[in-house]
């Protein structure tokens, strides 16, 4: 059932299509996120999955919203058909009245008709979402020393969001999931946004011209690892050799059971935590986390 329309407000859902109605979510992010949508809409616009529910006021704003999007997930070697949701927020006006746990219940409704058999999100306020059955997934980075990397290979080639859009899209929608433990295996969306919002980002292709690293380095030497988009996975010591790097040490934000490299695993205990409303048997069983570049 949709929400009754309340506080003088009218109930809304899936319209992103709606020029007027997009500008109004893109200034809800801002106003509450300061996230800018802006460069969504040179790279494709919104993830077409996208089921978002909300309420307007008669001038048109939106007052609150919450979006789901579909994010197809491996967990422990499983195709998961998942949910993510984003894009929570209600105006601080109309805080306390109820909007946002009606919205909850509502998409919460959708997925279910939609078939999705778990539901991911990042919140810094687990508890908002702990009463609907979401549970915290501790997220590690995974540290260790640099293999020695693999020389005599062409050198990568430093990509750009701008001059090499097609090509990424080419190899976003062919990728193969970055790690069994868990990945997404789609999301094109969100990985081309990331690279705008994610800091000093590096994007580089492969010698095989058919596989991204996404990467940087830290003012103290170490290599970091943020996702790889391609139709396989290299190891490490072929990545830092395609890059000419010999760093100190290395750190992978992705989970490194592809990546041959033996990263001890460092709990984050950031105020961002994943959450997942899920059977039990689907959460996932080993250390892993979801790519920076995979963030929504
Ligand atoms: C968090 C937010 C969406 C809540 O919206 P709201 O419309 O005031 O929420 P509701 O009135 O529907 O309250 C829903 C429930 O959440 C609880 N709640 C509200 N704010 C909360 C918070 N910061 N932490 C934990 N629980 C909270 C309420 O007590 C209520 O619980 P109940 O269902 O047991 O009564 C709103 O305060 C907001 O937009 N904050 C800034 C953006 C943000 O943090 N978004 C969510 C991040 S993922």
């Amino acid at each position: 059932m949709m929400p009754a329309d309340r506080a003088g407000l009218n109930f809304r859902q899936d319209y992103f299509d709606d020029p007027a109605g997009w500008a109004a979510i893109k200034s809800l992010l801002y106003d509450i996120f300061s996230v800018d949508l802006d460069p969504l809409d040179s790279v494709g616009g919104y993830d077409r999955t996208s089921f978002p529910s909300a309420f307007f006021d008669e001038s048109g704003r939106c007052i609150a919203n919450l979006s789901g999007f579909a994010m197809p997930l491996i967990i422990d070697g499983r195709p998961v058909k998942a949910a993510g949701w984003q894009s929570g927020a209600v105006r601080p006006d109309y805080r306390g009245l109820g909007l946002f746990r009606a919205l909850i219940r509502h998409t919460l409704q959708r997925g279910e008709e939609q078939g999705f058999e778990a539901v991911v999100l990042y919140t810094d306020k687990p508890g908002l979402y702990a009463p609907h059955g979401f549970r915290t997934v501790r997220q590690f980075s995974f540290r260790g020393d640099a293999p020695r990397p693999i020389g005599g290979q062409k050198p990568a080639r430093r990509l750009t969001i701008e001059s090499d859009l097609g090509l990424l899209q080419r190899l976003l929608a062919k990728r193969t999931p970055v790690s069994q433990r868990l990945a997404v295996t789609g999301q094109a969306e969100m990985f081309l946004l990331n690279c705008h919002l994610v800091e000093d980002v590096s994007l580089s292709l492969m010698p095989d011209e058919k596989t991204v690293v996404a990467w940087r380095m830290t003012d103290g030497g170490a290599f970091q690892l943020l996702d790889v988009v391609g139709e396989q996975v290299p190891c490490l010591a072929e990545i830092l050799g395609a890059l000419d790097l010999t760093p100190a040490s290395v750190e992978t934000f992705i989970p490194p059971d592809r990546l041959a490299f033996d990263g001890e695993p460092v709990g984050d205990d950031g105020p961002l935590v994943l959450m997942m409303r899920c059977a039990d048997d689907l959460l996932p069983t080993e250390p892993c986390c979801l790519s920076p570049l995979a963030e929504f």
